[in-house]
């Protein structure tokens, strides 16, 4: 299959706001956009060659025992079985850089460290001197491993980076 499956969750927030102009921007023609959610498993991602992978950070399950497990949550247990060996993937990751620069965007970090590990190869690394935070798991080779966006603080520089981020990954995912 030629067209890029854009995989992203949670719904209703700022990552799915971004998922849809991300795939208005490549032109929809060219993109499934997928809701991940407890129904999806790895043979969901098989029929893609490229991918895109939109997350958000926010942690609940590491505190809130109360937490019921939405989206990304119930699929990354099963990426431990998955084979990413010639898929080639794209990240971006919502965060807030400034109430938690300790932190920053890690969840983008663990979800690119599994697709890592299970030999997918990652485009689209952002150059981390842009953004202003601590620390974060999302950091390879002293970039960042895909697209940092902070729609709590820096809306405002979120389409100027979503438009040169898609200038690097054009010829890589072929749009
Ligand atoms: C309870 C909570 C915890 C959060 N933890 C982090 C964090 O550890 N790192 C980070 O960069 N952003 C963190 N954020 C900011 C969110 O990632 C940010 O608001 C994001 O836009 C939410 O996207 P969503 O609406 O699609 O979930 C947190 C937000 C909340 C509400």
């Amino acid at each position: 299959m030629n067209k890029i499956g854009l995989f992203y969750a949670p719904a209703k927030g700022s990552t799915e706001k971004i998922a849809k102009i991300i795939a208005e921007k490549i032109g929809k023609d060219k993109v499934d956009l997928i809701l991940v959610d407890e129904n999806t498993d790895i043979d969901t991602f098989k029929p893609y060659d490229k991918l895109i992978l939109g997350i958000s950070t926010v942690g609940r399950e590491n505190w809130d025992t109360q937490y019921k497990k939405v989206g990304w949550d119930f699929f990354l247990p099963k990426l431990d079985n998955a084979n990413f060996t010639n898929k080639t993937v794209a990240l971006f990751g919502l965060g807030n850089h400034i109430l938690y620069a300790d932190y920053f965007v890690d969840a983008m970090g663990e979800l690119g460290q599994k697709i890592i590990e299970k030999g997918g190869k990652l485009v689209g690394t952002v150059d981390k001197s842009n953004y202003e935070f601590n620390h974060s798991k999302a950091i390879i080779n002293n970039n960042f491993m895909g697209l940092p966006l902070d729609e709590d603080t820096q809306e405002e520089l979120t389409e100027e980076r979503i438009n040169n981020w898609l200038e690097n990954i054009k010829k890589e995912l072929d749009f």
